[in-house]
């Protein structure tokens, strides 16, 4: 066999996550949930939201915020019970500029210019003449000590702005609509994306009970049928993203000694977005390093860290031209390598397919964990509602998932679907803004 081919069969088997440890990292995700609950060390942080299943009745016009990443949105939403709604206005803008003229995600921002740029978001779409009640959709591990109180335990997904690690962000957020006269916003909750993704799902279909984002960042929230607090169910937030007990290749473990928090999120640096191009780029420099990629002047650029993004692995596999020239002429547009072989392209094209079924298998672990201890014989249908660029856009990625789950279950019965569901973090916004108003008229 040649060099090339016991290199990538190497490198599939350590990417390759078989059905027995599927089964084994579902138990250990169960036992870490557990550990989690009844207040043990465990990867996961269990935050919980104050909120449980929405009735479905929930109306009336809401402003929801979504930040959770490098854009911030704003959304004027208006919920009309049943299962329906709409958004009536929309905005956003980047947290940071592309041309580099402002970066309020690096640590050289401050909190209030952080807060009082998405204050200046919620101005425009707002009128004077009324009030509005907001809800934030803030995606980061953040600890509640009520619907409309949170604290951020630290970032994620490598965002750094000063002053906001430990600091009430309901409370940085109504400073800054001070600072800008915007005193008829009224913050009356906050919440986590995939607590907003359940609540958006099950405002439609009450089997939904698990919500999910796959995309820059991965987490995932669901239904605790007895919450240690109330001991009634409540939605938890589980921060799955830093589940740990996961069998980490030497790619992964550079990938984390080179990012912001070492050691921190290692599930959702295997599997989300913001990583995965990472792990590309991570791979295919370690076969121009073994010889075994023949662009050589291209390893410089491969060179460069975070050179891929999601996109790039989206666009890899798409290409289904015989000559892989869809792949070749982004390597020449974008990466200035001219003289890639077939055999480079395809190898490209092989480590993104095999990071992606990765990441979706692993996911689909978490799922079953879950299941396991919410539902340990299944009698019931589930359905986990999913938000995100990876299974909302990436060839095969939302099929994978299914596949484990069918693999692992009856996949006869299909008693468990997974369901793209939109725009939750604007919708749940909403849905947790007229509940915490219902509660405090
Ligand atoms: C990161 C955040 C988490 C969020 C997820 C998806 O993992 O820590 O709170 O839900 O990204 O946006």
């Amino acid at each position: 066999m040649s060099n090339l081919l016991t290199e990538l069969q190497t490198i599939s088997t350590q990417l390759r996550i078989a059905p027995e440890q599927i089964k084994i990292i579902a138990t250990d995700f169960h036992q870490a949930i557990l550990d989690g609950l009844t207040g043990k060390p465990s990867p996961l942080k269990m935050l919980p939201s104050y909120l449980s299943k929405p009735s479905g009745k929930e109306t009336g016009i809401f402003l929801a915020l979504d930040f959770g990443g490098t854009n911030v949105r704003v959304l004027l939403t208006e919920l009309l019970g049943q299962g329906n709604f709409n958004v009536k206005a929309r905005a956003g803008n980047p947290l940071k500029d592309k041309n580099g003229h402002y970066n309020y995600i690096s640590d050289q921002s401050s909190a209030d210019q952080l807060f009082d740029f998405i204050a200046t978001e919620i101005g425009s779409i707002i009128k004077a003449d009324r009030n509005y009640p907001l809800g934030h959709t803030f995606s980061f591990p953040t600890h509640q000590t009520g619907l409309n109180s949170g604290t951020l335990i630290q970032w994620t997904k490598e965002i750094e702005t000063k002053g906001v690690e430990g600091k009430d962000v309901t409370a940085l957020l109504t400073a800054a609509l001070q600072r800008q006269n915007l005193t008829n916003v009224l913050p009356q909750a906050i919440l986590n994306d995939t607590v907003g993704t359940l609540l958006t799902a099950a405002y439609i279909d009450p089997s939904t009970d698990i919500g999910s984002i796959c995309g820059t960042g991965h987490n995932t929230a669901y239904i605790e049928p007895s919450s240690p607090l109330t001991n009634r169910p409540m939605i938890i937030n589980m921060e799955s993203g830093n589940f740990d007990k996961l069998p980490l290749t030497i790619y992964d473990l550079e990938l984390d000694k080179n990012s912001e928090k070492p050691g921190a999120q290692l599930l959702e640096k295997m599997v989300s977005g913001h990583y995965i191009g990472e792990l590309v780029r991570i791979i295919t420099y370690h076969l121009f390093d073994v010889g075994l990629f023949s662009a050589s002047h291209g390893k410089d650029m491969i060179a460069t860290p975070y050179l891929l993004n999601g996109a790039h692995i989206s666009l890899l596999q798409e290409d289904n031209t015989t000559d892989l020239s869809l792949i070749a002429r982004w390597l020449e547009e974008s990466l200035h390598i001219t003289n890639s072989s077939l055999q480079d392209r395809e190898i490209l094209k092989k480590i993104a397919a095999l990071i992606c079924t990765r990441s979706a298998r692993l996911v689909a672990a978490t799922y079953l964990g879950i299941l396991q201890h919410i539902d340990p014989h299944l009698k019931n249908h589930h359905t986990i509602a999913i938000d995100g660029s990876l299974y909302e856009k990436m060839p095969g990625y939302a099929a994978d998932i299914q596949q484990a789950l069918d693999q692992a279950l009856d996949a006869e019965e299909r008693k468990v679907i997974t369901t793209l569901t939109k725009d939750g973090s604007g919708i749940g916004a909403a849905i947790a803004t007229a509940v915490a108003v219902n509660e405090n008229p």
